[in-house]
């Protein structure tokens, strides 16, 4: 067994071999391997017995297909109805002010990749947004701002 193979049995044994648990193992990979491979979704539709057309479906869905060229901290912010209507807008302002990226960059010290995602099943909470796997909800630009900026002061460490 490879590593890659061994990581995702460990996943699915840890989440449960069942299609609702595809997002976090899907995030386990990503998180381990920095991105999310042809061979890890064919892995992961074996291990848990889905096709494997719904993990790419799923993973393109969430933007994980872009992990290749990302950077350390991934910030995905949801782009559905609630927290549109919620103010992802200015959201996504700040982040970008702040970072000097748009949508779908990366900054160039290779630190933050900014995209949108789908939604995350926090509209009760929204705007919502993931810094790789961790979720942050009720978002405003000032929270924003704190956040990010207890992960540049994180990363000079
Ligand atoms: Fe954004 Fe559901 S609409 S979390």
């Amino acid at each position: 067994m490879n590593p890659t193979q061994s990581l995702i049995k460990d996943l699915a044994e840890k989440y449960g071999r069942k299609r609702e648990n595809l997002l976090p193992i899907l995030q386990g990979v990503v998180k381990q391997e920095k991105y999310l491979s042809e061979y890890s979704m064919v892995e992961i539709a074996r291990e848990i017995d889905i096709p494997a057309a719904e993990v790419y479906g799923t993973a393109t869905f969430y933007s994980f297909l872009e992990a290749k060229k990302m950077g350390k901290y991934v910030i995905r912010v949801c782009r559905t109805i609630t927290c549109a209507m919620k103010g992802k807008t200015q959201v996504i302002f700040a982040i970008q002010d702040m970072l000097k990226i748009k949508i779908g960059e990366t900054t160039p010290d290779g630190r933050f990749s900014l995209l949108e995602t789908n939604c995350l099943g926090w509209c009760h909470k929204a705007p919502a947004m993931l810094i790789n796997d961790e979720v942050y909800t009720d978002l405003t630009p000032e929270k924003v701002r704190e956040i990010l900026s207890a992960y540049m002061k994180k990363n000079h460490l």
